[in-house]
């Protein structure tokens, strides 16, 4: 990374024998090489390398024109044996799948591969008062991989009144499950992360009040949480709602590390509590005006907040101020940020394809 200031003096030197434009060619060439020399160090997490980590090429392909195995991902999922114990790709072309897909309990090891999230995309339109009904997704499955694809639910929120607001994009609740440049969309509950470990890496997560929610122990690398307006709504939104009753036994939590929250509005909590224990930290996450000075909420939680875990740790951006935060919230320091900004957090080196 020294290397441009070494240069630039060269090049300075050079300016009073050459052209000044030649110089000015010469820096941003040199300029250019290092950032593409940064970038390539960088080790993007593509397709190519889950595939190579995961160590098959037993691939099914699902093409909604019908040039693959299966039109429907549900049909390919279905034709997976029960007990399944040896990796399966299913590669899904480009298209919008209209359908509800579910990975049951007893088929480990899929492989859900995508053409990218802009490409590939599962959507349903189902609201109900049930979150595990609604969800256009369901992974329930041990050992699950998705890569490149997007998970919406489009149904309206607030049909007049009902209460059937829920309508989750994706349902995760199998142990270590793992998602690389994924997107959910909904616009009411979008990411019901139920329970297990999981991973998600350069996701992208949109939704309105405790959009990423549950008794999940997960890490979001990287992810971008994009809030939007949901005018109806009364309460404030909440980026997070992570459930956690008790800490004897219960090492869950949500732990985002690098990222961005982001969005329409201006006054979003970055988590609502539920349960007593109920565990979320920030940490080297950029928070935009989004996220109201207050930070953090326990109003979905009746009693004390003495064992809530609300935490941020080296935060930046207009929205990371710590002057007004809740009284009970946590600013971390080093030593006790540690056991979160790994994937240790989740054992992942015991499980995960690939981490940052
Ligand atoms: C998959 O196929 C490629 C190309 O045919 C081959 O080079 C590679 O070794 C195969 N990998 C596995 C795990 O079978
Ligand atoms: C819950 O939060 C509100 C607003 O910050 C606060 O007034 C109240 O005391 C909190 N409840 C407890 C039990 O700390």
């Amino acid at each position: 990374m020294n290397l441009p200031y070494l240069q630039l003096h060269y090049s300075a030197k050079l300016v009073r024998k050459i052209d000044l434009r030649y110089a000015f060619i010469l820096v941003t060439l040199i300029f250019f090489l290092d950032f593409v020399h940064c970038f390539s160090r960088q080790n993007v997490i593509d397709s190519p390398l889950l595939t190579q980590k995961i160590g098959t090429n037993h691939t099914i392909i699902v093409d909604v024109n019908g040039k693959g195995d299966f039109k429907s991902i549900q049909a390919a999922i279905d034709r997976i044996p029960n007990g399944n114990s040896h990796w399966i790709i299913i590669h899904i072309m480009n298209g919008v799948y209209r359908e509800k897909v579910s990975i049951p309990r007893n088929k480990p090891y899929i492989f859900m591969r995508g053409n990218g999230r802009g490409r590939t995309s599962i959507v349903w339109s189902q609201s109900s008062y049930d979150n595990y009904e609604s969800a256009t997704f369901k992974v329930e499955a041990p050992h699950f991989v998705a890569y490149g694809i997007s998970f919406k639910n489009i149904a309206p929120t607030h049909i007049a009144h009902t209460s059937e607001t829920r309508s989750v994009a994706a349902l995760v609740g199998g142990d270590k499950a793992a998602f690389y440049h994924c997107a959910f969309f909904s616009n009411y509950n979008t990411l019901f992360d139920y329970k297990g470990r999981h991973y998600y890496d350069n996701c992208y997560i949109q939704g309105s009040i405790d959009f990423i929610f549950g008794h999940g122990q997960a890490m979001f690398h990287d992810c971008e949480l994009f809030v939007i307006t949901n005018w109806k709504d009364e309460i404030r939104g909440s980026v997070t709602a992570h459930h956690r009753n008790s800490h004897n036994e219960d090492d869950t939590g949500f732990v985002f590390v690098k990222g961005r929250v982001y969005g329409t509005r201006d006054d979003v909590y970055l988590g609502r509590a539920k349960g007593a224990h109920s565990r979320v930290i920030f940490a080297n996450t950029y928070l935009s005006r989004t996220v109201i000075p207050h930070g953090w909420s326990n109003s979905s939680y009746k009693g004390s907040t003495k064992n809530l875990f609300q935490a941020e740790y080296n935060c930046h951006g207009p929205g990371s101020g710590s002057s007004n935060r809740a009284p009970w919230s946590k600013q971390l320091r080093d030593k006790e940020a540690a056991p979160f900004l790994s994937i240790d957090f989740i054992k992942g080196a015991q499980w995960l394809p690939a981490w940052f």
